[in-house]
């Protein structure tokens, strides 16, 4: 799909993502890229980063990886330093690593817990830590009045409770109290916006093949009448409204991306039904005599 935004919205922007090399990060990488940014990619996997590099080079988006895992600080802080060595500033971090699998609170090991916490929750504190001289006002490369941005990818899973979740639900609420912590104190101290965004069930990602969707019958569809894949697209466009000028005053705040589906809930009365019953208790409820309760007639 086409974007609706001019190809210049980025121009001269450095943009670190980690996880950048796949899924949702990568059309993020893509997108922002397309829109004038330099790319730079952090991920574990050599290849994975190689083909991603390769295909955004293809298309004219200077980008460059860096191996690195965001639960390791030095890997944190060597990849911050070898992208500002690379490209000589950094405007936009957007924290994109995450992990993810489905079990049961129960069969869930604390150290399996503290691994989904680790890389979502500490990884993204730790890079938030290791770019923040680079982000603020006056850092490396940019201006004394204005600080860069950082976007966190975030879920819907911790607005309410989620099946065989909890690991991934704990550590998006922690993502979700560092984007608001932060947009407090280095919007405040560094003019940084931080802001997140939550997506909602995204075709062709590693999180769907994961979490199972081909194995949800349609009566657990019935559930969740708004239920609709969204494309990467639909997360990398509100990336780019969050890290371009439109985002501007946008600050502390976790965007949901999900075509309302966390809003969804069975219909438990079909909308005939209701205007018929609602009239009709209306009606007992004018005739009775003052003091009586409904029930009672
Ligand atoms: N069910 C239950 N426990 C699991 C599990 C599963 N499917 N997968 C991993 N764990 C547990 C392990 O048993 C281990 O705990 P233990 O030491 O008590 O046994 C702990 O989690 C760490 O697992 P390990 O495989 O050593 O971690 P890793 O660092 O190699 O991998 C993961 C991290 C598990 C998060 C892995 O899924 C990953 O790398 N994910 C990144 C990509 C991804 O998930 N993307 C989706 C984004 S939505």
């Amino acid at each position: 799909m086409e974007s609706p935004f001019k190809a210049d919205t980025l121009k001269g922007k450095v943009a670190l993502l980690t996880g950048g090399g796949s899924g949702i990060g990568f059309e993020i990488s893509t997108q922002f890229g397309k829109h004038g940014a330099s790319i730079a990619i952090m991920g574990r996997r050599r290849r994975v980063l190689d083909s991603a590099v390769s295909t955004l080079r293809s298309i004219g988006i200077p980008a460059v990886g860096f191996e690195g895992d965001v639960r390791k600080q030095e890997d944190a802080r060597r990849v911050v330093e070898s992208t500002i060595k690379h490209f000589g500033r950094i405007d936009i971090l957007v924290n994109a690593a995450a992990g993810n699998f489905l079990v049961s609170a129960e069969d869930l090991s604390p150290n399996g817990f503290r691994t989904v916490m680790d890389i979502d929750s500490v990884g993204t504190f730790t890079m938030c830590h290791e770019a923040l001289n680079y982000l603020k006002k006056g850092g490396l490369g940019r201006s004394s009045s204005s600080g860069g941005t950082i976007l966190n990818i975030s879920a819907t899973l911790h607005y309410t409770a989620a099946w065989y979740q909890i690991h991934v639900s704990a550590a998006k609420a922690a993502v979700d109290a560092i984007t608001r912590n932060l947009a407090l104190e280095w919007g405040t101290d560094y003019d940084i916006k931080v802001n997140g965004i939550a997506p909602g069930p995204i075709g062709d990602t590693a999180g769907m093949r994961k979490l199972g969707p081909e194995e949800m019958d349609s009566k657990a569809r019935d559930y969740m009448p708004l239920y609709k894949l969204g494309e990467k697209w639909d997360i990398a466009m509100a990336a780019l409204y969050l890290a371009s000028d439109a985002g501007k005053y946008i600050n502390g705040t976790t965007m949901i991306v999900d075509g309302g589906l966390w809003l969804s809930r069975p219909r438990h009365l079909p909308k005939e039904a209701v205007k018929q019953l609602s009239r009709a208790v209306e009606k007992k409820s004018r005739d009775a005599p003052v003091g009586v309760p409904t029930s009672k007639l």
